[in-house]
């Protein structure tokens, strides 16, 4: 055995932070050790210290969750509803549970807003703020807060009937706390369609009416309406193109410009339920031309928002400040959803993250990154201008605190790899492969992973043509059940749950080729909760 050739230990003060880490050299590898700032404390006793609970995630308190529904920004909080069952840890009959927030990050636990009733059980949908009273639901003093939300008609389903899922609607008058079905629900039906779901309602200013789009299986459909309640049918979308390995779910429409330019395009999100690059469930989205009545686009590719396992029936806020664009999506997938080994609750949301466009090679590009009041989590715990990598040798960082840690650095646009680890021998592996310009992600001995065969199946490989830079930016956001990766402030993004048997204290960076990583920073992430 080899001893270390030298040994440093570092201190020094940048701004107002105090950096301690030592560093030695061993059989040619750098070992960089970072003292943690606060350590990782699971505690199956302690509410929100539970085994993989996530620490700086939307989850709920307790039992089972799926979709993001009704986002909606009003008098300085942000509402999200989503979809829950208070019974039990697997998905049952829907109700809408209830969250509120002030900057996104923290979050308050409402009391559950919608609840079955005799039209059916509460599925996914959106919420707008009336504030002209269009609906007369409210008053113009005081405006009703809207849902729009699909009934499924279990009863209908089990007779074998087609038309058990119909909108409903329901409104608020104290901005949200306590909510009314429409009396006259449903307001809309159908006869034939047996998948007809999740409307997403907005206010379309230029066109100054009420959009609505939602899905029957294969296609979206667009409707108008004056008042939110009378909705008239335009247009559909989809039947042909795009991604069709499953059933259309939870869509989304906005307008947003691309990059600093003054064009400006639409974006339709849609989900799908299977067929999803990496197996189970998946969001495409499709980048083009809306007049308020039909949807129009020249996209011949299959676009997927999130290149990984676990990102949803993400969906976007209605009303945000500065017209920013805001996402979250459903951290899971429909494949093993059911079976991811918590206690207690189940599943966690993505972070928040802002939307915008890009044009990369002449092609539309969505672009995701953590929104900006996420870097207020960050405590600085390690930085370092320049490390630089000679071919084969690794660079190997221990740290109590990978788990709840963002990693940031720039690397050459050539092959890199990134294994975290944990005296547990599980092992997570990141691995960019510039010749053939894909990314992988390798969860299958990340922990535990035999809850579900498909879970740690396969390596999740990536083909990324819109890496077109010299140098890449790596942005790796880690909590204690999901790992988040941007790559170039968002061109290509990666979400997938992983559930190490204990944290990852040890991440070796290593290349076949000579590297250079340029602005090296470690952060921990403050909890939420
Ligand atoms: C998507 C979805 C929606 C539906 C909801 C039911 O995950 O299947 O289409 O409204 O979940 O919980």
């Amino acid at each position: 055995m080899k001893f270390a050739n030298n040994i440093l230990l570092i201190f020094f003060l940048l701004g107002s932070t105090l950096f301690l880490f030592s560093c030695k050299k061993e059989d040619g590898n750098t070992i960089i050790a970072i003292n943690s700032s606060e350590k990782i404390k699971i505690d199956s006793l302690q509410k929100y210290k539970e085994p993989f609970r996530p620490q700086f995630h939307f989850s709920p308190e307790k039992k089972w969750m799926n979709d993001p529904n009704g986002m909606v920004y009003y008098k300085g909080i942000y509402h999200l509803f989503y979809q829950y069952y208070p019974d039990d840890i697997v998905w049952g009959p829907m109700h809408w549970g209830h969250a509120t927030s002030t900057d996104l990050i923290h979050w308050k636990h409402k009391k559950i807003a919608l609840f079955p009733d005799k039209l059916g059980l509460i599925f996914s949908g959106s919420a707008v703020v009336d504030i002209d009273n269009t609906s007369g639901l409210g008053t113009k003093e005081n405006p009703p807060m809207i849902a729009i939300f699909t009934y499924h008609d279990m009863e209908g389903e089990k007779a074998g009937r087609a038309d058990y899922q119909t909108q409903g609607l329901a409104y608020s008058l104290d901005e949200g706390e306590t909510w009314t079905k429409y009396e006259k629900n449903p307001i809309i039906s159908n006869l034939v369609l047996k998948d007809f779901r999740d409307p997403k309602v907005f206010w379309n200013e230029t066109n100054k009416i009420w959009n609505m789009v939602l899905v029957a299986g294969d296609h979206a459909k667009f409707y108008t309406s004056k008042n939110l309640i009378n909705w008239t049918f335009e247009s559909e979308f989809g039947k042909n193109i795009g991604a069709h390995g499953g059933v259309w779910e939870c869509p989304d429409i906005f307008k947003l410009k691309v990059g600093d330019s003054n064009e400006e395009k639409w974006v339709l999100l849609i989900s799908i339920n299977p067929g999803a690059p990496n197996g189970g469930s998946g969001t495409q989205y499709f980048i083009g031309d809306f007049d308020g009545k039909s949807f129009k686009t020249t996209q011949k590719d299959i676009k997927w928002i999130d290149n990984g396992a676990d990102n949803y029936a993400g969906v976007t806020y209605n009303n945000t400040p500065d017209n920013k664009r805001i996402f979250l999506g459903w951290m899971s997938n429909w494949l093993y959803a059911r079976n991811t080994p918590t206690k207690n609750w189940r599943s966690a949301m993505t972070l928040p993250r802002e939307l915008s466009l890009a044009k990369i090679n002449n092609n539309y590009i969505l672009k995701n990154t953590p929104v900006e009041q996420f870097k207020k989590q960050l405590v600085s715990e390690f930085s370092k201008e320049l490390l630089s990598i000679k071919p084969k040798q690794k660079i190997n960082f221990t740290y109590g605190n990978f788990n709840q840690s963002e990693i940031k650095f720039k690397a050459a646009s050539k092959n890199l790899k990134l294994v975290f680890s944990n005296e547990e021998n599980d092992s997570l592996v990141l691995n960019y492969d510039a010749a053939q310009k894909n990314f992988s992600i390798d969860r299958r001995h990340s922990g535990i992973v035999n809850f579900e065969e498909n879970f740690g199946k396969k390596i999740h490989t990536t083909a990324m043509p819109n890496i077109i830079s010299e140098t890449m930016d790596y942005q790796i956001i880690m909590d204690w059940s999901s790992i988040e990766i941007f790559l170039n402030g968002g061109v290509y993004s990666f979400t997938e749950q992983i559930f190490p048997n204990k944290p990852y204290t040890k991440l070796s960076i290593q290349s076949d080729e000579k590297q250079e990583i340029k602005n090296l920073t470690v952060h921990r992430i403050k909890g939420i909760w």
